[in-house]
Parts: structure tokens; C-alpha cells; sequence
């Protein structure tokens, strides 16, 4: 029997791959009928799922946008996108509608996983409660677990097989299939003892990062006023072999993960009359991290007798994070939008993201683009930029990531 993956985006599509090379046959299903198509012609449109692996897989991946397909599957395992609203609040609406599918074409004994990153309870709540209809019993009628995705897009010295998998089931026996299920593509599962406590790791491993980026960040802010460099005090902070662990400051938070995730344990907290200051701090931090950096570019254009506006900024990388293309919650939006709002000409470089559309600016190549601006701001560091070159070809340079550390300290570069 095959495993039904639904939602093939940077979760679903990796592990559709994973279960497919140790020989499974898999059934995506995704609601994009691009998406879909697609894959049926063996084309990625994910950087870490190259188009030649999935033509050598043989046919094993089949794309769908029907959820009759799923009917069949042995295991389901759910990973749609869990954003937030406007209003910042828990958007579960693709989940909501994706249970209300499946339960339709829910078969006796079948295995559904969430992998969907969420609040604790949803499972047990929302999807065991959704499933439910015609009377169905989670744990008798179907099986029911967690398994947090701990997928970190672009990283290639962890995989799905070398990361281990938590799974918490809603009984011990939905336990148990889900860690068989894991087992056949990781190298180790870690059975917990329900859905909440693997909902909750999830979100404690992404809010941990949340706070120690927030601790960063303000530190490098209050270093700018105390004229420390902060990247010698993190590098010296970091010799300490234990009891220590390094985090670098940058232009703030970005990504499908970091900036969402914390938002939904607030949510939940809220619910039980409890305010956890502590993650709702470390949000407002870095979200006001970008401000303050369009601050280091309008002070470093005033030492320069310029102001920011009719001034040419070129933008060094716009995705969240080095070596990716998902712009999604990316500081370097933020900035681009401050800067244009007080009149900047902007342009941007990265190899990763030909076009960003909210903004009508398209990849400029280097070195034309550093020639032509008055400023360079490292925003994003790509591996496969040329940092020494990007030092000697730019007129002004703002380096936001540290990256220009070790090089000649040449007169035009600041760093955060
Ligand atoms: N991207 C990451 O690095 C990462 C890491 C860990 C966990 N997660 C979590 O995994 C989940 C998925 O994230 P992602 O980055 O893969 O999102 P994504 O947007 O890349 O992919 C989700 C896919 O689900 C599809 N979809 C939406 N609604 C659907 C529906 N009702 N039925 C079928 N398909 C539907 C979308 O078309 C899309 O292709 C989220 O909860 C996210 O927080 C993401």
C-alpha cells in the first residue's frame, strides 16, 4: 500500500522524496494544480529537491488533487501550511479544510500524521474531532499521531534519515504505527507520550531560537551605543566550551517558522488566562529589528553627507536566510519597503530570487548593480557570494551579517 502525503510544499515534497527512495510508493495531493502537474513531469520547484531526483525515482511519486486518492493509502501524513491571520492569530483554516477532505475518504484502520507545525491540542482537537465524523474513534477506527517536521531548508548535514523524528500518538498502539511508519526513513524515532507533548517540543525548539536571535539582536543594538563591536564579544562569549551557545545578531527575523511559530503558543496560552511575556518580548524584538537597521543605513548615508532619499541602495540578498529562495516574512521586505517609503532608489542582487513581486524590482546583476550604487547593503549572505569582491566593488558597504569580519577593514564598510 502506499503513503499519502498531503500539502508538497518545503515539508510534504522532501518527505514524499524520503519515503520514495527507501521504495515506497507514495500519493501526493496538493490543491495547486500547478503543483501538481509539476511533479507528474518530474519538474521541483523546491532548491533542495532537485528535478533529477525525482526523474530517478522510478514513477514512485504520484501527484494528485483529488482526495479519493488518499482512500487507499495506508498512512496519510498532513503538511499544509499553518500561517497566521492579520490579526497575527492562528490561521488553520488549510488545515481545517484539509481535515474536512480526508474525513470524507477516511478508511478503517488507516494512519494519519500531522506534521503541520501547531498549537498543543490541535490534534486531538481539531483533527481527531474533524476525523470523528460518522462516529468514528481515533485509536479504534484510525490511528492518530503528531510528528513535528524538523526540516531546515537548505542544511545538508542533516537529513530526514539523520534528524531524529518525535512522534506522539493519541493511544500507545497509534504510537507505535507512527514510529514504525518514521522508522523506514529515520534513522532514529522518539515515541512521546501523546500528540501535545510532540505539538509543544516543536514549538520550544523554535521559540528557543526566537529568544536567543532577540538576545542577539538587542545586544547588538545596545553595542552600536556602548561603540563595542558586538561580533568580538559573541566570538569571545563563544570560546566558553560549556554552558554557552552561539547566536548571531542580523537584520531580524524571517521565514515560515521563527516569526509564526511563537504566535501560536501565545494563542494557546492566552486561552488558559496565562501571557507569556517572555516569547511576545522576543517577537516585538526582532520584529523591530529591520527598523533599527534602516536607522544604521540612514546614519551611515549621514556620514556620508547623503540623505536616503534620491540615494541608490543596492540590497545584497532578500530571502530569510542564506542559500534559499522563500522570501516569506523576510526582514529584507521590511527594509526595502522603509527605505522606499523615505524615497531610496532600490535595487536588489540575489541569485536565488529573480523577481520580488510586491515590490516591482527584479535581480540585478553584480557588478553593474554595486557600480551604480552609492550604498551596498548585506542584508542576506548566499554561499555563493564573492565576499572580498563585494568589499572591493562597492562604494559604501553595510554589512548586517558579519560577514566582512577577518577581511582588511577597509575605510567604506560598517558592520551591525
Ligand atoms: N518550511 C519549513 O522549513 C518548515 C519546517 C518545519 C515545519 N514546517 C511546517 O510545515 C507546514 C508546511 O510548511 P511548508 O513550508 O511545507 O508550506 P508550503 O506552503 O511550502 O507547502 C504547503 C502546501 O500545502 C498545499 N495546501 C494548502 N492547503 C491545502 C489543502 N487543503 N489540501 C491540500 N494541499 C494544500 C499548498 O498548495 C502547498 O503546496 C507548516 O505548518 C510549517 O509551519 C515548515
Amino acid at each position: 500500500m502506499s503513503i499519502g502525503i498531503i500539502g508538497l510544499g518545503y515539508v510534504g515534497l522532501p518527505l514524499a522524496v524520503a519515503f520514495a527512495e527507501v521504495g515506497e510508493d507514495v500519493v501526493g495531493l496538493d490543491s495547486d494544480q500547478g503543483k501538481v502537474t509539476s511533479l507528474n513531469e518530474s519538474r521541483s520547484y523546491i532548491e533542495d529537491v532537485p528535478s533529477e531526483t525525482l526523474a530517478g525515482l522510478s514513477g514512485r511519486i504520484r501527484a494528485t488533487t483529488d482526495y479519493a486518492d488518499m482512500a487507499d493509502c495506508e498512512a496519510v501524513i498532513v503538511c499544509v501550511p499553518t500561517p497566521l491571520t492579520g490579526s497575527r492569530e492562528p490561521d488553520l483554516s488549510y488545515l481545517r479544510s484539509s481535515a474536512e477532505e480526508l474525513a470524507k475518504v477516511l478508511s478503517p484502520g488507516q494512519l494519519v500524521v500531522l506534521e503541520s507545525t501547531t498549537y498543543p491540542g490541535t490534534t486531538r482537537d481539531l483533527l481527531a474531532g474533524t476525523l470523528a465524523a460518522g462516529g468514528r474513534v481515533a485509536g479504534d477506527d484510525f490511528h492518530l499521531a503528531f510528528s513535528p517536521e524538523r526540516i531546515d531548508p537548505g542544511r545538508t548535514d542533516y537529513t530526514v534519515r539523520t534528524t531524529p523524528k518525535l512522534v506522539g500518538g493519541m493511544t500507545p498502539a497509534c504510537t507505535a504505527r507512527a514510529q514504525e511508519l518514521y522508522e523506514r526513513i529515520c534513522d532514529r524515532v522518539i515515541p512521546l507520550s501523546g500528540p501535545e507533548a510532540a505539538e509543544l517540543s516543536k514549538l520550544l525548539e523554535n521559540i528557543f531560537r526566537s529568544v536567543n536571535i532577540a538576545l542577539v539582536n538587542e545586544l547588538a543594538q545596545l553595542c552600536d551605543r556602548l561603540g563595542v563591536d558586538v561580533w568580538e564579544v559573541i566570538d569571545a562569549a563563544s570560546s566558553k566550551p560549556f554552558g554557552f551557545m552561539r547566536f548571531e545578531p542580523g537584520p531580524g527575523m524571517g521565514g515560515h517558522c521563527l516569526p509564526v511559530d511563537p504566535f501560536y503558543l501565545a494563542f494557546t496560552a492566552r486561552e488558559h488566562d496565562f501571557y507569556p511575556e517572555f516569547i511576545e518580548l522576543a517577537g516585538k524584538i526582532n520584529q523591530s529589528q529591520p527598523l533599527f537597521c534602516v536607522q544604521r543605513i540612514e546614519r551611515v548615508l549621514n556620514d556620508d553627507g547623503r540623505p536616503v532619499n534620491g540615494t541608490k541602495i543596492l540590497i545584497l540578498g532578500v530571502s530569510y536566510k542564506g542559500g534559499v529562495g522563500d522570501v516569506r516574512e523576510s526582514p529584507a521586505l521590511k527594509i526595502i519597503r522603509l527605505l522606499s517609503e523615505l524615497g531610496a532608489e532600490l535595487s536588489y542582487h540575489d541569485p536565488h530570487v529573480p523577481e520580488l513581486t510586491d515590490t516591482g524590482l527584479s535581480n540585478s546583476e553584480l557588478p553593474e548593480a554595486m557600480a551604480a550604487a552609492d550604498l551596498t547593503v548585506i542584508v542576506t549572505s548566499h554561499p555563493e557570494f564573492d565576499i572580498p569582491e563585494i568589499v572591493a566593488g562597492s562604494k559604501l558597504l553595510l554589512d548586517l551579517r558579519g560577514v566582512t569580519r577577518g577581511l582588511d577593514d577597509a575605510e567604506h564598510v560598517t558592520r551591525l
